[in-house]
């Protein structure tokens, strides 16, 4: 996470630098600690003074202003554990690309033994011309982390791709820049969301998970190196950068596509409000309301949890949720052993701040064997990072 982790954050002059506000404000939210270095002509797009107030420092801007000392910019490369450079632009990556230290920010990228991301925005012609394109592949051949920029409708009128990335996406990159990769070389399934079972074509039985749960693993497990496949229900949730999505819609696709993927998983996380019911009968016409109020039969939907623990591998770390709303722990505890998990992570979904379709959750973690862990309110997000913790001391 990216918790008092020190980022320099070089800001180069393109328009997409406004974007860059956003992103230092949810920097400081997700609790780094930031240093803006300005280009001369970024500061001519966004005043250095709106930085400050946001990053509450200082911004650098050039290499020799009076006051600072002479070997400033050694002194930020070597506290930074990840320089991100965002916007981009064909210049500064033009330099950094052939070693051209001519300014603060290029000196700093030759400076600095920090992870380096590098986030291109400008005009699409000037993105794909092979220069541009050149640069870009020698820095990747260098370990630089590149992200690529979006398409669309760019500030120069123009569409195509060139486009700065929204800052939550850049945070994200950020994250995954910067932490420990203990997961390399694991794939992770997550499924998440809610399913939804048709009564017709245009009705459906549903639940109030929104996916954020899944979608917080889903990233956390990216970002510390898994390979991360996500079978997600209906959400409105973007997948997590590097994330394989796979959206289903009902309970029976779930288990379908739950059983194609969990076979080469070594880490399964069902985090998903999978229905329990399902209408024995989808009409398949649309409900006419003439007939009168329809009663509704419903039918068992496949326990797609209890089917992979009863074929779990030795190989396999199985873990799984429990949505309560009484006795959390003891129905916690028996859906462990019957569905043969190895760790489930149980949640009183009625608290305030936990649950459903909200940023935060307090979680109790019970492992097959061990201590149970009582967790205070956490984000989605932290709480992510305490289950892979307590996954990877359990299944090395
Ligand atoms: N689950 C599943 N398939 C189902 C229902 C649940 O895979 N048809 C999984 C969920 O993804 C979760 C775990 O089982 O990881 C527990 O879900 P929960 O709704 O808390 O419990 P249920 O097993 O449905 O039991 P109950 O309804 O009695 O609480």
């Amino acid at each position: 996470m990216l918790k008092n982790r020190q980022v320099l954050l070089g800001v180069s002059g393109g328009i997409a630098a406004y974007k860059i506000c956003e992103l230092v404000r949810l920097l400081i939210r997700a609790g780094a600690k930031v240093q803006v270095v300005m280009t001369e002509n970024a500061a001519r797009f966004v005043n250095p003074l709106t930085f400050e107030t946001l990053s509450q420092k200082p911004v650098h801007i050039r290499m020799f202003d009076s006051g600072t000392g002479p070997l400033k910019h050694i002194e930020l490369a070597d506290k930074a554990e990840l320089l991100a450079i965002a916007p981009a632009t064909a210049d500064i990556i033009g330099k950094i690309a052939n070693g051209v230290a001519d300014d603060l920010l290029s000196t700093l990228y030759l400076a600095t033994k920090a992870k380096v991301l590098v986030c291109p925005a400008m005009n699409v012609n000037m993105y794909e011309h092979p220069a541009v394109q050149d640069n870009l592949i020698n820095l990747k051949s260098r370990g630089v982390m590149v992200l690529e920029p979006d398409s669309g409708e760019l500030a120069c009128g123009w569409e195509g791709k060139g486009r700065l990335p929204e800052p939550e996406v850049i945070l994200e990159a950020c994250e995954y820049a910067v932490v420990e990769k203990d997961f390399s070389g694991k794939m992770f399934m997550i499924t998440a969301g809610p399913t939804r079972e048709a009564i017709d074509p245009v009705r459906f039985i549903s639940n109030r998970s929104s996916g954020k749960m899944g979608y917080a693993l889903s990233r956390a497990a990216k970002a510390r190196g898994a390979e991360v496949i996500l079978i997600s229900g209906p959400t409105n949730l973007r997948a997590p950068l590097g994330v394989k999505l796979v959206r289903v819609e009902n309970a029976e696709q779930m288990m379908k596509a739950c059983a194609k993927y969990s076979q080469d998983a070594d880490v399964i996380i069902k985090a998903a409000a999978v229905a329990d019911f399902t209408p024995r009968i989808k009409a398949g016409a649309k409900i006419k309301k003439e007939k009168g109020a329809p009663v509704l039969e419903f039918t068992r939907t496949p326990d797609i949890l209890g089917e992979l623990g009863s074929r779990k591998r030795k190989d396999q770390f199985l873990v799984g949720f429990a949505a309560e709303t009484e006795d959390l722990v003891k129905n916690a505890q028996k859906k462990l052993k019957e569905k043969n998990l190895d760790l489930i992570v149980a949640n009183d979904v009625s608290k305030k701040g936990a649950g459903f379709d909200v940023d935060t959750n307090i979680a109790t973690i019970l492992p097959r064997a061990g201590r149970t862990e009582y967790l205070p309110k956490l984000t989605k997000l932290e709480l992510s990072y305490k289950i892979l913790d307590k996954i990877i001391k359990l299944f090395p």
